[in-house]
């Protein structure tokens, strides 16, 4: 049963980006204005940043990400039923990482963060993340899969997060861990595995997603290359609803994964979304780079791709492109 403090954050978290009048969540819950007011107090002596805007009512300044109103409609049963939310940490995957290895968290965990201070990309790279501006988010699993297959859950991920938005026509998947918008960076996603040779002790499957990011807060070097939600949806992004939304989705394909082991389902999203499938491509190894058509995505999740002067396709596992 959650208390009035609580369900006044869920009125002002489910009218963002408008305000929402003391009067309407006085009515609608049955209690006074001054209740209301006290509420809202309650709340920002707890850190939540609430705007009050004249008559229109209470806004928040940029919206949180809060594990009461994560839970409140989250309606996984496996994915996020362990939820760790912080407002700030080194890399959600490196805690992520760090718990696993000593048990101390389970298959479907979710650690998110507002901020990481130490966010890492694939091959080393630094990822940039914002307070209040982006979501830094690691899931924990362990399937019961042969480790080469635990890269298809880059895939899936990237499947979850498209199908979770509602407009989602310009959204694109750059093989194998971006999502774009007209070429530019929405989200990257960051696969890491412990096994044996047969066996998967966990994986971690974290993705960081521009959600309110504007152009002027990425620095000048960055603006041309990446891209927020925000930016695409032109209004500010509330984050819990998108979180569990994609939860949602990331669940219904991941247990169908498990159970049938057929991956098609996301990777008919991805083909679909697919921003390289039909292009010329260049296949970067080191300063090196080689030109290739993108022809396919097989049942692997590998990329297939027709070198130049070949006539047969050659399958590229992982890497950049
Ligand atoms: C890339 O584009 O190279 C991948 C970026 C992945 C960033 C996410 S943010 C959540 C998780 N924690 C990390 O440290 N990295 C991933």
């Amino acid at each position: 049963m959650s208390t009035t403090k609580e369900k006044v954050l869920s009125f002002i978290q489910k009218a963002y980006p408008n305000p929402i009048s003391g009067q309407l969540i006085s009515s609608e819950l049955a209690i006074s204005r001054t209740a209301v007011w006290k509420a809202i107090q309650r709340l920002k002596e707890e850190g939540y940043e609430i705007d009050s805007i004249g008559r229109s009512g209470y806004q928040f300044k940029e919206p949180p990400i809060s594990k009461a109103l994560l839970q409140d409609q989250l309606t996984t049963t496996l994915i996020g039923k362990e939820l760790l939310v912080f407002p700030t940490i080194s890399s959600t995957n490196t805690k992520a990482k760090e718990l696993a290895d000593q048990a101390l968290i389970g298959d479907g965990a979710v650690l998110i963060s507002e901020e990481q201070t130490a966010a890492r990309g694939r091959i080393g790279r630094t990822w940039n993340s914002l307070k209040g501006k982006t979501i830094s988010l690691s899931i924990v699993l362990k399937p019961d899969l042969q480790p080469a297959k635990a890269s298809l859950l880059t895939q899936l991920m990237a499947a979850a997060f498209i199908n979770s938005l509602p407009e989602n026509d310009s959204v694109k998947v750059k093989w194998p861990n971006d999502i774009v918008v007209n070429g530019k960076k929405l989200c990257g996603i960051l696969t890491e595995m412990s096994s044996e040779l047969t066996k998967i002790h966990y994986v971690v499957v974290g993705i960081g997603i521009n959600t309110n990011l504007l152009v002027e807060d990425f620095p000048e070097d960055i603006s041309s290359k990446a891209t927020s939600l925000a930016i695409l949806q032109n209004q500010k992004i509330e984050p819990n609803h998108l979180i569990s939304q994609f939860l949602k989705e990331f669940e219904t394909l991941y247990l169908n994964f498990i159970e049938s082991e057929d991956p098609t389902p996301f990777l008919d999203s991805c083909r679909k979304a697919s921003a390289v499938i039909g292009q010329d491509i260049y296949l970067l190894k080191g300063n090196e780079r080689q030109l290739a058509h993108a022809v396919e995505i097989d049942d692997e999740g590998q990329l297939l791709v027709q070198l130049a002067g070949e006539t047969d396709l050659t399958p590229v596992f992982a890497g950049e492109i």
